[in-house]
């Protein structure tokens, strides 16, 4: 990369409700310049390209938190193939933990080819559970993106590809949560939910838009009969969230009762976001 900087800004995301996108996209308007280009990997025919990026290109990469990356994140990372190419990589989660999703997209990013020289962890509406994040990304969450995007910038173009600090892992202190937490440490393998955390069922409300049809990563959706494909879903949420009549719900009463737990716990504290330059 020539110390003048850098040709083109590409904004890669996985971003099933939308959030991670809008951080994204925030992140970038703190770097004034190049040329801005988008690459939406939500659907599943935009996973099987190839996209290819040089030295004087510069890629901001986002997607959702699970506690670790979500669930295609073999695939999400297998279609990007860095040259020694600067990288920005963010993960936006619900207000609860991260876990180890910075340290494991630090590793795939690097195993890509890219040159991880900036890490950020924000927070936003948590997509299973609206109570967790309500409201965030906020005005003060923005102002940390821009700033991040700047700063990350600046040591892009002094030729700093150092990263300084490096990614902790994010877990909550709270104890009913440690089974949780001690499989996902153990299985570093993309990690995907029970089924019952996948059923859901279409009310009488649905007008047939297919918005939740374009959206669906895996092409899980089937409108004319209203039935999900549970095994090709990965549970990501978005077609509950991006349905402008609100006819998804979650189909198991089970998984709706777990969630309230969940979210007594992690209201209770407002978390703010993490960066590492
Ligand atoms: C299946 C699933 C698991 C999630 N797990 C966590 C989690 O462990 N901790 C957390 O804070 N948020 C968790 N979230 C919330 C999302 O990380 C958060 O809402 C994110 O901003 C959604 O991004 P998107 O709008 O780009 O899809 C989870 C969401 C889904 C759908
Ligand atoms: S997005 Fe909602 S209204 Fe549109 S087809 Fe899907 S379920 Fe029906
Ligand atoms: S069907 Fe499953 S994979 Fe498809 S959008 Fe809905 S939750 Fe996501």
């Amino acid at each position: 990369m020539s110390a003048t900087g850098i040709k083109c800004i590409h904004l890669v995301y996985f971003s099933p409700s939308g959030s991670t996108e809008k951080i994204v996209r925030k992140i970038a308007s703190g770097i004034q310049g190049p040329e801005v280009k988008t690459y939406n990997l939500l659907p599943s025919a935009a996973r099987k390209k190839q996209y290819v990026f040089g030295k004087d290109d510069l890629v901001i990469y986002g997607s959702l938190s699970a506690g670790m990356l979500f669930t295609k994140a073999e695939e999400l990372f297998g279609c990007l193939q860095g040259n020694e190419t600067p990288f920005i990589g963010v993960v936006s989660f619900g207000n609860a933990y991260y876990g180890v999703a910075l340290t494991e997209m630090k590793e795939r990013a690097e195993g890509r080819g890219f040159r991880v020289c900036a890490l950020g962890a924000f927070i936003a509406q948590h997509t299973m559970a609206p109570e967790l994040g309500a409201g965030r990304p906020d005005a003060k969450d923005e102002a940390i993106m821009v700033d991040f995007g700047r700063k990350a910038y600046e040591k892009i173009l002094a030729g700093d590809y150092t990263l300084h600090k490096q990614p902790v892992t994010h877990w909550s202190s709270s104890e009913q949560y440690n089974q949780i937490i001690a499989f996902r440490e153990k299985n570093k393998e993309p990690y995907n939910f029970p089924l019952e955390f996948r059923a859901k069922k279409i009310s009488d409300a649905c007008i047939k838009c297919k918005t939740c049809v374009r959206n669906c990563p895996t092409d899980a959706i089937d409108i004319e009969t209203k039935t999900f494909n549970l095994e090709a879903c990965i549970g990501c949420y978005g077609c509950i969230n991006r349905c402008p009549m609100h006819a998804i719900s979650v189909a198991s009463p089970e998984v709706t009762e777990f969630m309230k737990g969940f979210i007594d716990i992690f209201k209770q504290e407002r978390l703010e976001p993490d960066v590492f330059l």
